[in-house]
């Protein structure tokens, strides 16, 4: 009977290549959601950041310079925000230059700090270690 000779390999073969075949077409067909999609003005405000150098004394997600502070949830930091942000950014301060932002490029960067804001989470957290090595998080230690 020919499917009794049927080697083993060409059926584990012909199976790989039909999944591999299947997958491909489920990974190439699937359109990306559009919640993933990132704010274009918050796309932009990534552009300003990158043109000022905003990370040469400021971090994100714990990565940049520590001349200025980490701006990851400064626009979630209770009585920071984005009144006191944008403030700051039209202005500068003493050690902050004023870069001379109009009013869309403030908006801009708010939108981008927004995203960060979202997606990271630099609090410092406080842990209980037990005795079999897990954590156990008691909480953000500062807000
Ligand atoms: C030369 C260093 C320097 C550069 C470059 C710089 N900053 Fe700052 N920034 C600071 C310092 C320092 C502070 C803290 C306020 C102070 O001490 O004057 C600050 C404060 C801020 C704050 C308020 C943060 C908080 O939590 O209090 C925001 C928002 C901010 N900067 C945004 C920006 C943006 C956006 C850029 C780029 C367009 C930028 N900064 C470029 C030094 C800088």
């Amino acid at each position: 009977m020919p499917e009794r000779n049927f080697p083993r390999h060409r059926l584990i073969y012909t199976v790989l290549i039909i999944v591999f075949a299947v997958f491909s077409g489920f990974v190439y067909t699937q359109a990306v959601p559009e919640t993933n999609a990132v704010n274009p003005k918050a796309v932009h405000g990534k552009t300003l950041w990158q043109q000022h150098n905003c990370s040469s004394c400021h971090q994100l997600y714990g990565l940049g310079g520590y001349l200025g502070p980490d701006l990851t949830n400064t626009l979630s930091t209770k009585g920071k925000g984005k009144n006191y942000a944008a403030a700051i950014m039209k202005n500068g301060t003493q050690v902050m230059p004023n870069f001379h932002l109009n009013d869309t490029e403030i908006e801009a960067l708010l939108a981008f700090l927004e995203h960060a804001d979202e997606s990271g989470n630099n609090r410092v957290h406080s842990y209980q270690i037990g005795l079999d090595g897990t954590i156990t998080s008691e909480g953000e230690t500062q807000k």
